[in-house]
Formats: C-alpha cells, structure tokens, sequence
C-alpha cells in the first residue's frame, strides 16, 4: 500500500474508533415508578407518638428540586413546639425508655430496621424526589444503610457493657440532633439508632429542604409502637434548629451541617452542660500515585467528587496527581466525564440528579467563576441538562494553585481542583494544608506505602483503593474544623453513654 493510501486507511479507523458518547448514542430512560408512593399534601409535627399542627400554625413548602414542583407542606416548628417536644422526650426517658430493659429496646430498633427494609423502594423514591439525588443511589446506598444503622445498633443495645469492658453505661437523657439535606433518612437513622441503643430518646430537626423521609420515619416508629415520645420530629429551618440547641433540658446535642453553623453551635454550648459532637464540613485531599492502577483510580475519583452531585462532606473535591501519570489520568478522567449522565434523579441511568436548592446550586456556580477568575482551566462535559430544575455539570479545574478559593473552600457540588505533585513529603503537606480534616483517599499498589502516608495526613477518614465507602460498624468524623467527636461503629455509642467505674 502506497504511504498515502496507508495513512488515510489509519484516519479512519481513528475517526470509526473515536464515539462522542455525550452525543453518538444514549441510553433510553429507565425511569423508576412513583405511583406507589404515599405522601400526604401536608405534614405536621411529629410529637409524642402523635402528629400535631405546629402552634403558630406555619407550614413551608419542600419541593422537588430536579423539577421545581411542590411535593407538600411541612410544619415549621417554633421554640414552643420543641418546648413540648423535649418535654415528651424527657417524659418518655423518664417513665420508660430507661425503664425497660435493654433487650426490650433492642427489639424495637431491630422491627424499625425490618420496616425500614420493607419500605425500601417507596423511602428510595421519596429520598430522591425530595433531594434530587440519583434513585440508583438512595436505592443501593441511603436507604440500605439507613436501616444498617438499626440493625448494628439494635444489637448493641443489651450489650453495652461489652462495648466498654469494665465500666458500666448509663444513657444520659434527652439528645437533641439536628440534621442536613445531604443524606436525609441515613442521617437520621445515624442519629437516632445509637442513641435509642444507649437508652437516651430524641428530638430531632430535619433539613428544610428534604424533611419528608425523617417523616416516614416517624410512620414507622408508629407502625413499629415504638412508645410515644422516644423520638420526637420537629421540622423547620435554622431558627427551630437554634431552639433545639437552646433549650435547658437537652443533654446531649448532635449537629452534622456547615461549619459556620457548627461553630454558632459550639458558642452557644458553652457553660452548659450539654455533650455535643459536631460533623462539620470537609475539603478531602484524594491523591494517586503513579505506582496506582489508573483506570480503577479514575472510577474512585470519579465516585468520590460527582457521588451525590458532591453534596459529601467527605467528598474528594482535592485531587493531587503525581506529576509522572498526571497528564494520562487526567485524559482518561475527562474521557470518562463525558460519559456520566446528569438528569432525571428517577431514571436508573442517571449518575448525576439535580442540585439540592436554588440557594446551593448558586453557591457552587459562583465557585464556578471564582475558579476563573483565580486563573485555573475549567472543563465540563457538554452533557444536555434538563429545562426546569437546579443543575451543575460535573466540573474539573485544572492548573490550581494551593492558595486558591477553589482548592480551599467546601464547594459542596460536583467540582473538582486538580493540582499535581512529585515526592511524598510534598503530597502530605499539601493535603494537610488545609483547615478541614475529615476524609481522604490514597491510591497506590504498594500496601506499606498506604500505611506510612494514612498514618500522616490528618484526617478522620482514610481511604485505601477506594472512595466513599461506608459502613455503620466504622466510626466517622474529623479532625479540626471538620469537627468533633465521632458517630458509627462503638466509638459512635460513646457520646450517647455516661460512663461509671
Ligand atoms: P446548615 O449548616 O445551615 O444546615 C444544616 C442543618 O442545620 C439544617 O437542618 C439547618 O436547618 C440547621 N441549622 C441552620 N442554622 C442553625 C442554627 N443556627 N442552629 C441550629 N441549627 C441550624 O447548612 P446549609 O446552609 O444547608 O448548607 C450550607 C453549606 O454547608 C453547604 O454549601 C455545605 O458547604 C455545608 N454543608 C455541609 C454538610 C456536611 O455534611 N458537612 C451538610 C450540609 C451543608
Ligand atoms: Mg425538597
């Protein structure tokens, strides 16, 4: 074959190879049914076993937000509502949670679980039109773990003294726990399971934007007979949240939301008596080496930053790359982010949903421009996005510098910042050069070499291989302004025990 003939032969063969995924072909939509789901058109507080209208009579509204409807109105509670909450919670604690035995609390925590199982699918679709989250996640991820969280807990419950060998466990009372919009049922079974295992009873506030699953929940302790009062749901925003964290007769507080506000918090607790744990925000540090298997790597930093539209606290929003491997990684992670489909959370396809509310979706486009404007490269895939609703293309920043807003600051979207490294000691202080200390993610085929570099970077949570794994028999949370203290696994009944020789 002449040279010519040759070389256009190789073109088209290059050109037949290269398929636009975003455009050449697509999947057909899978949407998952929501005609099974039940939810009422209003919603009130959820008060000593009962459902009762809020006393000054407010109701918001919480929406869809990958479509901007309205899914039903929610009470606002006010500092009165939780005033009657804590007193049911404490009349509860008093006359019969710390009453009966330890076997008879395990058993209820197990029927939750079995309930929460059997609702799966209709607490799976909820979750997602309530959050925007993709349902392939609520469905293998929130609301299994939910009911994991019950289930590891229920068997603590009469088996406490074998958590803390030597010493005896006494619950401590009445937990006022608040909660984000991240993980709305998980977060509340995270919460309220070791704490019902322990012996204490809650009060708890749910996010604004996605209250509905916490409500669920409140069915189901009814169909479970869980006695009234053991967990009270009031709903509201930042200001029901302050009076929960306010008010004289809690005993222990449980916060997972922004820093800022977990800072609010800390103030407000001093010179009380309150426990407290605080899982606050995150900025986590995700490094491969180029010893790595790069394409299971990619999958990982893929899942650690678009993983529920980056609404993570734990997300790997950092990459750092060794300088060696980083221009293929970075090939082969866009290649693979013009693959990822963002719409319809109900599609099973689906890898991106929507945006949790308008007021987050803003945060992180003006973290989009702010990225710019510092002077790093931007690329997004040129994914079709619906017409209504709250959107972000999964973004990657390139040529960041350390001192950059977008390498420093919690995003809490579906943005990555990308910078490169060379040795060892370089990575570890950079990945500790930052006021957050939650998570973080090692990628490497040399087992010693994960050992010796977990062991110094300061966060709560390391990753060996993989990303975002969770599991309720493993304790979580931070260092530094990530937070406080530790939920999961037996270091998670701790702050829900006063312990006595
Ligand atoms: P937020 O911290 O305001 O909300 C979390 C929870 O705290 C909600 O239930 C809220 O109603 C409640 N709350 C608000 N103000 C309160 C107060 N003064 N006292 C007691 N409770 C209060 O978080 P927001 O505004 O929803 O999100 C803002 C940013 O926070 C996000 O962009 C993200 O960076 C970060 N965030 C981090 C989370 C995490 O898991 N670490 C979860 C949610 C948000
Ligand atoms: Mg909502």
């Amino acid at each position: 074959m002449k040279k010519k003939q040759k070389m256009q032969k190789k073109a088209e063969i290059k050109s037949a190879l290269k398929i636009n995924f975003s455009t050449d072909w697509k999947y057909d939509p899978a949407p998952e049914s929501a005609d099974h789901i039940k939810l009422e058109k209003k919603y009130d507080l959820f008060i000593n076993g009962k459902f009762v209208a809020p006393k000054k009579g407010k109701y918001f509204e919480t929406i869809n937000p990958a479509k901007e409807t309205k899914l039903a109105e929610v009470a606002e509670g006010t500092e009165e509502d939780i005033d009657t909450a804590v007193r049911a919670a404490r009349s509860a604690y008093e006359k019969i949670w710390s009453k009966i035995s330890a076997r008879e609390r395990g058993k209820y925590l197990f029927r939750i679980a079995r309930i929460m199982q059997e609702k799966a699918r209709e607490l799976a679709v909820i979750e997602s039109l309530d959050s925007g989250k993709p349902i392939r996640e609520s469905k293998t991820v929130d609301i299994p773990l939910a009911a994991a969280h019950f289930f590891y807990n229920a068997g603590w419950a009469d088996k406490l003294d074998y958590a803390f060998p030597g010493r005896k466990a006494h619950s401590i009372g009445v937990a006022g726990q608040i909660i984000p919009w991240n993980f709305p049922l998980l977060m509340a079974a995270w919460k309220i399971a070791p704490a019902l295992a322990a012996g204490n009873t809650v009060v708890l506030k749910p996010a604004e934007t996605t209250p509905l699953t916490a409500l669920k929940l409140a069915e189901i302790f009814q169909q479970a007979d869980l006695p009234p009062g053991v967990v009270n749901i009031v709903t509201g925003a930042g200001a029901t949240g302050a009076a929960l964290t306010r008010h004289p007769d809690i005993d222990k507080i449980a916060f997972t939301g922004s820093t800022d506000i977990g800072k609010l918090i800390m103030k407000s607790l001093v010179g009380t008596n309150k426990k407290y744990t605080l899982e606050l925000g995150g900025k986590s540090a995700n490094i491969i080496f180029e010893d790595a298997a790069l394409d299971q790597a990619v999958e990982g930093i893929i899942n650690g930053i678009f993983f529920n539209q980056g609404h993570v606290c734990c997300a790997g929003s950092r990459l750092y790359v060794q300088e060696s491997i980083a221009k293929n990684l970075i090939r082969k992670l866009k290649d693979r982010m013009e693959t990822l489909i963002v719409g319809d959370p109900l599609d099973k396809n689906t890898d991106i949903g929507a945006i949790n509310s308008k007021a987050q979706l803003e945060k992180i486009q003006s973290y989009l421009t702010i990225g710019i404007e510092e002077g790093a490269q931007r690329f997004q895939p040129a994914c079709d996005l619906p017409k209504s609703g709250y959107w972000c293309r999964p973004t990657l920043f390139t040529d960041v510098a350390q001192s950059h807003r977008i390498a420093q600051e919690e995003i809490f979207g579906p943005v990555l910042s990308v910078q490169t490294f060379r040795t060892v000691e370089e990575v570890i202080e950079k990945a500790n050069n930052t006021p957050y200390g939650l998570a973080g993610g090692v990628w490497t085929d040399k087992g010693a070499k994960v050992f010796s570099i977990t062991s110094q970077i300061r966060a709560g949570v390391l990753w060996a291989n993989t990303y975002n794994k969770f599991d309720p028999t493993a304790p979580f949370g931070g260092y530094k302004e990530s937070g406080m203290g530790r939920e999961g696994g037996v270091h998670g009944l701790y702050p829900y025990v006063e312990l006595a020789s």
